[in-house]
């Protein structure tokens, strides 16, 4: 089998894929032949060793997988090979042509779906999914997303749109139509000064009742936009940012317009996973979802974390084995 490895912790370099025998399953367990492995931002956060669950190295980055089954470990009956399933790996393990995993975390999704869709609806398509209900957007929230072209923030604006909110995407200038493609209703790019004035402008009065952020730093022009019962909900952060701190006037805004503010975690939420992956499932399987794929070799592992980390890329990212 062939696997990528971060030999230590550090830039894209120390990626390099590497071959070792393929192992078999163990009681219990399913050995994957992996046809798409999911990159994530994370996994940038784990290469550099600023992810607390990946605490040493070497170590071989991916949460998440989905490919085919070659064998069945003992005492596993709900599946047999050929079947069709993905997992979330949260120890990392993803970027490889084949991987082990206990088969009471395998997903089965359907055969017709593209496995790379189905790795886009995973950790990204679950948080977009799931924070979104946390936030409680419904008809006529105006959502404002930050990152709206990334791999949670592309989904998260079909999705509110799904719920009828109007949809204030913020992305860097290149990606403005690719934003607006998805359908979000106001596309902004916030590299330029002055962004925070134009979603005000197109938020009218009411102002905006989500703030989806995944940035963590635009505390001091995002946050006073919130209207009334506005709820600002943190799932992201980056990694060579340091997170602004609230401005002063906080404690009085939020009491005086009755705004929450929330952190989502997927990992804490995994009891919520199986419901949300049958209706992401069933999006993509009707067509309502769009996962906008780019797909490229384990060997360009390295590569594509140049392009995620200086932000280059858009939508899904999937590694093919
Ligand atoms: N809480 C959870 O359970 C959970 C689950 C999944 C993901 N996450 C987090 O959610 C965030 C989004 O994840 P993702 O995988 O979908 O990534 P992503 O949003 O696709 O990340 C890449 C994009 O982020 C934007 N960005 C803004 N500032 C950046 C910076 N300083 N450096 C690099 N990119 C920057 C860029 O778009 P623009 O150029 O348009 O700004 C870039 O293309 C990450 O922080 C991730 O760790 C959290």
């Amino acid at each position: 089998m062939k696997y990528a490895e971060a030999s230590k912790f550090g830039g894209p370099e120390v990626l390099t894929v590497v071959e070792k025998e393929t192992p078999t399953s163990g009681d219990g367990m399913l050995l994957v032949e992996v046809q798409a492995a999911g990159i994530n931002y994370t996994d940038i956060a784990a290469r550099n060793g600023s992810y607390p669950a990946i605490p040493k190295a070497p170590f071989t980055p991916g949460l998440e997988i989905a490919g085919i089954v070659r064998e069945v470990g003992k005492g596993v009956e709900e599946f047999k090979i050929g079947d069709t399933v993905a997992a979330i790996t949260a120890l990392g393990g993803g970027y490889a042509s084949h991987l082990v995993i206990p088969a009471a975390t395998a997903i089965p999704f359907p055969k017709l779906l593209d496995p790379a869709l189905v790795a886009g609806v995973l950790v990204q398509g679950l948080t977009a999914y799931l924070a979104l209900d946390q936030a409680q957007v419904k008809r006529g929230d105006k959502v404002l997303i930050t990152a709206a072209a990334g791999g949670v923030g592309s989904l998260a604006v079909q999705l509110a749109k799904a719920k009828g909110a109007t949809v204030i995407g913020l992305a860097s200038e290149s990606k403005v139509n690719f934003v607006k493609g998805l359908g979000a209703d106001h596309v902004i790019d916030y590299g330029k000064p002055g962004w925070a004035a134009k979603v005000s402008e197109v938020a009218g009065s009411e102002g905006v009742q989500v703030f989806f952020d995944s940035i963590g730093d635009l505390a001091s022009e995002a946050f006073p936009l919130l209207g009334q019962f506005g709820r600002w909900i943190i799932y992201g952060l980056r990694i060579d940012k340091h997170v602004a701190p609230l401005p002063a006037v906080a404690p009085s805004v939020m009491i005086g317009k009755n705004l929450s503010l929330s952190g989502f975690n997927l990992g804490i939420n995994l009891h919520r996973v199986p419901s949300a992956l049958k209706e992401l499932f069933k999006s993509l399987m009707d067509g309502s979802l769009k996962v906008e794929v780019s797909k490229y070799p384990l060997a360009d592992a390295s590569r594509v974390h140049t392009l995620f980390e200086g932000r280059k890329t858009t939508g899904k990212l999937v590694l093919v084995p």
